[in-house]
């Protein structure tokens, strides 16, 4: 296949997606991760029944190709057993598209993530471990922070175009980090904006930041941050569902 070429399944798929959309109910778990190599977000929803995955729904951001990949690993998964599904590679997704071109295999590996991260969630519910009250951690706590502290943490942000096209996460702390995030959106594309909220308080910031190219987390938090030597990823905890997915970021903001 060419670098550029897609097979008329990826068009189809791509065009006429199938399963697009949420699911919701006690029975349902959501599986999130994030593309290391573009930043795109994807969202798996999977209802299980008698081991079986009954229904199956996305959301991504993402581009053609993570359209048409998920649109085809729900087909794939629906009504496998969860055993089976979680299986599923992204080799196997692009050989039932036949094929991807090359330079768009990344973007197969978000669904096939996302769907593994459900799944894994699905599993981690099932036991009866006692849950953790992860809602009061304070910025503080969050894992490994004081490894990164000068190697992608900042508490004061002073020249906005050190954050020039990095994935940069800022958590809420009020209106200064609101005008940050806008401020930051003209140096890099890629800015999300942490709150344990469930709504952002009114006012002129907030409705400028729900009309920018800030992706707003609600009711979110960092766990972890993780990384080789400078800051790579973060898991966050969605505080509404109670679980956990990881997210790549190049630099993180929490203001003091
Ligand atoms: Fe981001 Fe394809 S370019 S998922």
């Amino acid at each position: 296949m060419k670098s550029t070429q897609y097979s008329d399944k990826v068009l189809d798929h791509f065009k006429n997606p199938r399963n697009v959309g949420t699911l919701e109910g006690d029975d349902v778990t959501v599986g999130r991760v994030g593309n290391p190599v573009c930043g795109d977000l994807m969202e798996f929803y999977v209802k299980v029944k008698d081991g079986r995955i009954e229904d199956i729904k996305f959301k991504t951001f993402g581009c053609g190709s993570a359209i048409a990949t998920a649109s085809m690993i729900t087909e794939l998964a629906k009504g496998k057993t969860i055993d089976e599904a979680i299986k599923i590679t992204r080799q196997d997704v692009a050989d039932e598209l036949d094929g991807l071109p090359p330079i768009k295999m990344h973007c197969s590996n978000l669904a096939a993530d996302a769907l593994k991260n459900a799944i894994k969630n699905y599993q981690e519910k099932q036991k009866p471990a006692p849950k953790e009250d992860a809602g009061s951690a304070e910025p503080g706590e969050i894992l490994g922070m004081k490894n990164f502290e000068d190697r992608g943490i900042f508490h004061e942000v002073t020249d906005l175009a050190k954050f020039a096209d990095k994935r940069t996460m800022i958590l809420d702390s009020g209106e200064r980090s609101m005008e940050i995030a806008l401020h930051l959106t003209k140096h890099t594309p890629r800015v999300i904006f942490v709150t344990k909220n469930k709504q952002l308080p009114s006012g002129s910031k907030v409705e400028e930041l729900k009309a920018s190219t800030v992706r707003i987390l609600y009711e979110s938090e960092i766990l972890e941050i993780n990384g080789l030597n400078t800051v790579e990823k973060v898991t966050i905890h969605d505080l509404n569902e109670d679980e956990e997915y990881e997210l790549f970021v190049d630099s993180i903001i929490i203001l003091r």
